[in-house]
């Protein structure tokens, strides 16, 4: 959540800090602003979107080869454009940019109000700088310091950077649970939440720890931990290409993000799925090995889509390596007083490998001895180094709100995993083993297939785009794919929408059903299509409009559904990658037609950094 930017350099410093703003807009889009150091420190802020900052500007003075920008998304105060940051402390020389929260700010505002300073918003971010101030006057110390000593004071989770008016040439900045790199090109620095904004200028980065604190200053960068003992800045090679984070030809990076998909599939599968010699390898397991044979237990941790993948993990791993498995939501797990054990391995599912809850789970599942396996997207993300091992999906930068390409990647690193633990556990047959991998490895096509249904979707989605409510029902690998068609029509377009195990319906959510309520069932021929025929019967005798994803050739459900779309078929296990495609773009095509920013949904953002 919230996007921050910084440049120090020998260019002029807005326009790449508000091309670096655009790239990191999907973490929050409530407000921009930018802080600018030539001289005068100025700052220019606009509730909106980056745009509006732009329109904002146009006419002020932007020259300068230092500055800093963020893009909110609100947590304390609404959206407006004294929230905004940068913040200026009452002096107006300090200005800072915060991501995270800061949850001891009301007594440390109390205190600051008693010395004198003055606030012109309802936000923590401006407790932190006028802090900074108050201390560098009390103590007559350096800015460095001020920041050091007032990073031992605040509570909570923070990525900042500072600018002064009276150290002309330097960026402070520093991290306690809201990610941060620093690039280093030719004499000049760039600082950013992610390296989107970073990746055009250089591809040499630092990742900043927690309780880092950074200085850069007379073209040196240095590194210092929290006891402030100076470290030797690792620096790491970006593998990330420019045109991943672009929309290259597509209107949305959703609908890119959709199509990428068999290529990201694929990706995931890279170097791990060796059919030819019949192998199937990751890396990330080997050293955890004999732990992951014996585990008693798994239990995943996750929110949102990366929790409907551990579902169908839930599903895989049962089945194929025969462990049971548990599938918690990581804010729920980290506040209960869970049974955790030294013989439990947890596995922890992000995109973004920042979300706050699955750190927190992670820290509370470490604590208790078990082994942390972490299944994320981004590269050198918190919770990819929280973890004690792991396996990237390589699904490259996911850009769009709405996850789509994560989840298949999730799911298929996943699936290889279970193949991997059935085969280690001798719960799989070596013929079951061999069937697998050969239609795993033909799931990227098929997913092109699915693909291909795109315009017969787009012409669903005309006749449903003004539906209030929608079910999604689905059973067996199918369920996990029905919450996670609900979840995306319901983020991107603000229809109502539940995803149900449709056997489920019966109890309860059958209720709802009358002759203007769209059911879309994914009834696609496994073990459990006979039922899921039945439950399609009892949507219909209740009138309800029937959108019904099936496998190719299915003769039975097209005589009693509305609307029938035709999926590849493929094993049971593996269908979740195939069927899930037509429903996310059955929720991007309804969401286009009501005219929402599918990208940048109302109140939501990438990466969710606060609990
Ligand atoms: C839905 C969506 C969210 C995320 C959730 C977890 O489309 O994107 O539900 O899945 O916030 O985020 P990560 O996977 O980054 O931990």
């Amino acid at each position: 959540m919230c996007g921050i930017v910084a440049y120090l350099g020998h260019r002029e410093a807005c326009p790449i800090i508000l091309k670096g703003l655009r790239r990191l807009e999907y973490r929050g889009y409530d407000s921009a602003g930018v802080a600018l150091l030539d001289g005068e420190l100025n700052v220019y802020k606009k509730k909106g979107k980056v745009a509006d900052l732009e329109k904002f500007i146009l006419e002020k003075d932007t020259h300068a080869n230092v500055g800093m920008g963020h893009t909110r998304w609100a947590t304390h105060g609404e959206p407006n454009d004294e929230n905004a940051h940068p913040h200026y402390s009452t002096s107006e020389r300090i200005a800072i940019i915060h991501n995270g929260i800061i949850e001891n700010y009301a007594a440390l505002k109390t205190h600051l109000l008693k010395q004198g300073h003055t606030f012109q918003s309802d936000t923590d971010t401006e407790v932190f700088v006028n802090l900074i101030e108050e201390i560098q006057t009390q103590n007559a110390c350096s800015l460095e310091e001020a920041v050091r000593l007032a990073l031992h004071e605040v509570v909570g989770a923070y990525a900042i950077v500072v600018l002064s008016k009276d150290a002309p040439n330097q960026l402070i900045a520093a991290r306690k649970g809201s990610p941060m790199v620093i690039g280093i090109g030719e004499g000049e620095f760039f600082i950013a939440s992610d390296a989107t904004p970073i990746i055009e200028y250089t591809n040499e980065v630092v990742y900043v720890n927690d309780y880092e604190v950074v200085v850069i200053r007379d073209g040196q960068l240095e590194i210092r931990t929290k006891e402030d003992v100076s470290q030797t800045p690792y620096i790491q090679k970006l593998e990330m290409e420019l045109e991943s984070i672009e929309k290259g030809g597509y209107e949305h990076f959703m609908l890119k993000e959709i199509f990428e998909q068999p290529r990201s599939i694929l990706d995931s599968m890279r170097g791990r799925l060796e059919l030819e010699a019949g192998h199937l390898n990751m890396g990330g397991i080997r050293a955890y090995e004999q732990k992951f044979v014996n585990a008693q237990r798994i239990i995943i941790v996750a929110c949102g889509t990366s929790w409907h993948a551990g579902l169908v993990a839930e599903y895989l791993i049962e089945d194929l390596a025969r462990i049971p498995v548990e599938v918690e939501y990581a804010s729920e797990f980290r506040y209960r007083n869970p049974v955790i054990t030294e013989r439990d391995i947890v596995i922890a599912i992000s995109q973004s490998g920042e979300t706050a809850d699955t750190l927190a789970a992670i820290e509370l599942a470490k604590s208790k001895g078990a082994t942390i396996f972490g299944v994320c997207n981004v590269v050198g993300s918190s919770i990819a180094r929280a973890t004690d091992a792991g396996a990237y999906t390589h699904a490259g930068p996911e850009i769009g709100v709405a996850s789509t390409k994560a989840f298949t990647a999730q799911v298929t690193v996943l699936t290889l995993l279970a193949m991997i633990m059935g085969q280690k556990r001798g719960t799989i047959t070596d013929t079951k083993l061999r069937e697998l991998m050969v239609e795993l490895d033909t799931i990227p096509s098929k997913v092109e297939k699915a693909l291909e249904l795109d315009h017969e979707i787009q012409a669903i989605a005309e006749i449903f785009k003004d539906a209030t409510n929608f079910l999604y029902l689905g059973r067996g690998y199918n369920f996990p794919v029905a919450l996670e068609g609900a979840l995306k029509l319901k983020e991107i377009s603000y229809i109502h929408a539940e995803g149900y195990p449709a056997a489920e319906m019966k109890h309860g959510p059958i209720a709802l059903i009358d002759e203007n309520m769209p059911v879309v069932v994914i009834a696609t021929r496994d073990s459990s299509y006979e039922k899921v025929v039945s439950n399609i019967q009892e949507v219909k005798a209740r009138k309800g409009r029937i959108i019904a994803v099936v496998s190719e050739g299915d003769k039975v459900i097209p005589a009693m559904a509305e609307f029938v779309i035709e999926v590849p078929h493929t094993s049971e296990v593996l269908m979740p990658l195939v069927s899930v495609v037509p429903l996310q773009l059955l929720s991007y095509h309804i969401a286009v037609l009501r005219g929402c920013n599918v990208d940048q949904p109302r109140n939501l953002a990438k990466s969710v950094t606060v609990e």
